[in-house]
């Protein structure tokens, strides 16, 4: 899948939970195609660019389009993220990997978000209600004070349910999403966050069909340097351009 490299224009950089931002930045977004993928984001004095995933956007040239970024600051280029300022203009190769398919068999589906893995299930939730197909969701995190998105979920339609679970208990139900997930009923998963929560999930869903993105460490994000690499059932892929969205048949190492 082609990406390019383009300036955004910085509108906002606001915090919305401790240590996360929201970016809204505004350019050519005229090339993403689906919910789940990413752009990587040049980041003053660091050589690596660092990936973040679309967490929405709207169709436009550079005066119209929008894009969404939704981040944790847990390091250096992060920290630098955390100081960008309304008025500046970032430098991103977009949009880059796979994404997710919603194209797929399911009347209940279900979307479950690890920390600051919930980020591309907002632009997912909003295009699987859009085709009619109204998700549960469920997020899970450390403490209350780094719960964001709720509301965001919970205006999208008054069906869709979004439950929530702390890990010290502080909202929601205590413990990790795999415990809310033992009380739904659902046909398919959607889910992104890390590897021991997407592993907890597969395990979970048995045998249902689904879809798990992965934050691996990457290196160019775009398929030229190995560096992302994941073994899966049919051979390694790169989860920066094979991903980040891997389907239930190739995660068997999982279980
Ligand atoms: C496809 C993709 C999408 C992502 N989307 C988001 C997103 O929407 N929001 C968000 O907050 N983060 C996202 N990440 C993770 C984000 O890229 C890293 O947190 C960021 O690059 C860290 O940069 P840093 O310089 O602040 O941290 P570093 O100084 O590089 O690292 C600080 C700490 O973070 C850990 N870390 C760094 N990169 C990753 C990573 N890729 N996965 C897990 N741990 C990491 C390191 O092990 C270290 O402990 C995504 C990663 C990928 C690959
Ligand atoms: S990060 Fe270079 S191939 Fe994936």
């Amino acid at each position: 899948m082609a990406f390019d490299r383009k300036k955004f224009k910085v509108l906002h950089n606001k915090r919305i939970a401790k240590d996360v931002y929201c970016l809204e930045l505004l350019g050519d977004t005229r090339a993403i195609k689906c919910p789940g993928q990413f752009v990587n984001i040049e980041v003053a004095s660091y050589y690596l660019r660092r990936p973040m995933s679309i967490a929405d956007w709207k169709l436009g040239d550079e005066t119209t389009g929008k894009l969404i970024i939704i981040y944790k600051v847990v390091g250096g280029g992060t920290a630098e993220m955390a100081k960008i300022a309304p008025g500046e203009f970032l430098d991103l190769l977009v949009p880059l990997g796979n994404g997710f398919d919603i194209n797929v068999d399911t009347t209940h589906p279900l979307i479950v978000g690890g920390g600051v893995g919930t980020p591309p299930l907002i632009a997912l939730a909003a295009q699987l209600i859009a085709c009619g197909k109204i998700p549960q969701v469920v997020l899970g995190f450390q403490s209350e004070e780094d719960v964001f998105a709720v509301d965001t979920f919970q205006k999208m339609h008054p069906e869709v349910t979004v439950h929530v679970a702390t890990v010290d208990g502080t909202l929601g139900t205590k413990g990790f999403v795999t415990h809310v997930m033992e009380h739904l009923t659902y046909d398919y998963i959607f889910a992104c966050g890390p590897i021991p929560m997407l592993e907890a999930v597969v395990k979970m869903g048995g045998a249902l069909p689904g879809q798990y993105s992965f934050e691996a460490r990457m290196a160019c994000g775009f398929g030229a340097c190995m560096g992302c690499s994941q073994q899966t059932t049919t051979g390694y892929k790169r989860i920066c351009k094979e991903g980040p969205v891997l389907w239930k048949e190739d995660l068997q190492w999982l279980i």
